[in-house]
């Protein structure tokens, strides 16, 4: 029976594979490999994603932070409202209380930990530019939560260096977000893996890096796209082979790899 179930509904997939594409011009899509589940095909299932799921839950102060935050000249580097959403759950589900986050820009997800945490819980904040994280300031005060957050100017290795002197920092954070330089995510990597506690998570933001990972060298690339798809492409083998952590990439925004550390 569960064959014939099964056997059905691969008949159906390989017609409405067959059906996508024709509309493709014939071309063969990574949906057509075997096992290939990924349901996201269009901007369209995105927008109905936020629009039904994300949004009409977004607290308040998040909504307003993101419609400040999408005036300002740099808004792409944002985390998303869907994201924003995954990281609060996240967090809830695994009771994060001391986390830290690297790379704050205007907040949002600053703002969406901050949220997700206990009233005693604490954000490590690093971020080189003050001026936009106090875009945001007011209305993480607005929403109390800026107790939690303590937030540090400047280049985030020097204060990772400084943790790493400290044997009582080590394995004390249940949450870290690393948001920021790509050409020094596995130079965060080598200190935040013992930084994070056993069973606490790590979670690298951008590792699909706008789809360049899988482009091939000579592709048209904004600039900026193509100077760091070769740290995010190497970043990814290097978390795919270390020990340490058991990981789960996610097609969430522009990709997100959560590291499990289990040694
Ligand atoms: C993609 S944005 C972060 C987005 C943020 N998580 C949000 O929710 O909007 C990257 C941030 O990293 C910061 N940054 C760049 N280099 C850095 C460094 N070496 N140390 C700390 N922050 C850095 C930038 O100033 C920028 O605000």
């Amino acid at each position: 029976m569960a064959t014939t179930v099964a056997t059905a509904t691969r008949a159906t997939e390989n017609k409405t594979q067959t059906e996508e594409n024709s509309q493709n011009g014939g071309q063969q899509t990574g949906h057509q490999e075997i096992g290939h589940k990924s349901l996201l095909k269009s901007d369209a299932l995105y927008q109905y994603i936020l629009e039904t799921s994300v949004y009409p839950r977004e607290p308040e102060c998040l909504k307003e932070l993101r419609e400040i935050t999408a005036k300002h000249p740099w808004n792409l580097m944002t985390t998303s409202a869907d994201e924003g959403q995954f990281l609060g759950m996240l967090l809830k589900l695994i009771n994060a209380k001391n986390t830290m986050e690297i790379g704050v820009f205007t907040g949002y997800s600053l703002l969406a930990t901050a949220l997700a945490l206990p009233d005693d819980g604490k954000i490590l904040a690093m971020d080189i530019n003050r001026e936009n994280y106090e875009l945001g300031l007011p209305l993480i005060q607005k929403a109390g939560v800026a107790h939690k957050i303590d937030f540090r100017e400047g280049p985030a290795l020097p204060v990772l260096d400084e943790l790493m002197k400290d044997e009582s920092k080590h394995g004390s954070f249940d949450f870290i977000f690393v948001d920021a330089d790509k050409d020094n995510y596995l130079n965060y990597h080598q200190r935040i893996i013992d930084l994070v506690k056993v069973g606490g998570v790590i979670g690298y933001d951008n590792t699909l890096w706008n789809g360049a990972v899988v482009l091939p060298p000579d592709a048209p690339m904004r600039k900026y796209i193509r100077y760091y798809r070769d740290f995010v492409i190497e970043l990814n083998k290097e978390l795919a082979a270390d020990p340490r952590i058991e990981i789960c990439q996610l097609p969430v925004g522009d990709g997100i790899t959560l590291c499990r550390r289990v040694k």
